[in-house]
């Protein structure tokens, strides 16, 4: 991608998250009209709605031939990556947003030719936009992230886990999970799998893992943690797909090897 377009769309693209933002937190005391999808806990809000339908009449008026991938339905149905493409999440923490009125994020990712060019997750309550340009670093607001640590060991880590890992599931036997949790320093879960990327980027956790996420949860953030240094594939080392559902590890690259290959393809059911 062109550079000067890229720092075009860069800004634009800023400019309407943060835009998005400001609405979200201008009504976050409003009434909700909360549904579910697939099962009771899976919630969606008309701000959800309204946030994604902002984002695709802005980028559709801007940009007829850009392509979006997004979750709540305003999306175009791709097959390829091909072109341009905004990876779209409206709302990442739909559940912290609606019982905790915090910890969730607009997740934006913009690829070209299925590389991935742009970043942003906006921790919209807290004010902080996490941001990237492939090859130009990745900063909180104005300020850069330094790179990872590579001295890290998994002792020392803290690891962002799903509880979900350690119920009954079809990719690893629990114990594994259970030892991981043990070798570990310390696991934590943020409820949103956008904001986990950025703080693995920012090097607050050392690492997420978890079974099953969607593209527009993903795209940005692996923009991000690629610029501090750090690393993302699936739950066993394999590439990640931008068109459909798999597990996820992104992490610092000094401990990837060892959970992939001492708990996850040895546990692997
Ligand atoms: C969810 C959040 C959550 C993760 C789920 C995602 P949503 O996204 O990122 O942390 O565990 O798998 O679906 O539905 O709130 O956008
Ligand atoms: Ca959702
Ligand atoms: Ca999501
Ligand atoms: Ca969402």
């Amino acid at each position: 991608m062109n550079v000067t377009l890229r720092e075009e769309i860069y800004e634009l693209a800023k400019e309407w998250v943060l835009e998005a933002g400001k609405t979200i937190r201008e009504k976050i005391n409003d009434p909700l009209t909360i549904n579910t999808k697939s099962d009771r806990n899976d919630l969606v809000t008309t701000m959800d709605r309204d946030t994604e339908y902002f984002f695709m009449t802005h980028i559709k008026k801007t940009y007829p031939d850009h392509f979006i991938i997004s979750e709540e339905g305003y999306g175009d149905e791709l097959q390829s990556l091909d072109g341009t493409v905004w990876i779209i999440d409206p709302i990442d923490g739909t559940m912290n947003f609606v019982h905790q009125k915090r910890n969730f994020a607009i997740s934006v990712g913009i690829y070209h030719d299925g590389i991935g060019e742009i970043g942003l997750i906006y921790d919209v309550m807290a004010g902080k936009l996490y941001s990237a340009k492939r090859g130009e670093g990745a900063f909180i607001n104005k300020t850069p992230l330094p790179l990872l640590s590579e001295q890290k060991s998994l002792y020392d880590s803290i690891l962002g886990l799903n509880h979900f890992w350690l119920c009954e599931n079809r990719l690893v036997e629990e114990s594994a999970i259970q030892r991981l949790v043990k070798t570990v320093r310390g696991t934590r879960t943020f409820g949103s799998a956008a904001l986990e990327f950025a703080y693995v980027a920012e090097g607050i956790i050392d690492g997420y893992m978890t079974m099953g996420l969607a593209p527009w949860d993903i795209a940005a953030g692996i923009v991000i943690v690629n610029e501090t240094g750090g690393v993302t594939t699936d739950a066993f080392g394999a590439e990640l797909s931008l068109l459909g559902k798999s597990s996820v590890l992104t992490c610092n690259p000094a401990i990837q090897e060892q959970i992939i290959n001492d708990y996850m393809k040895k546990g692997r059911k």
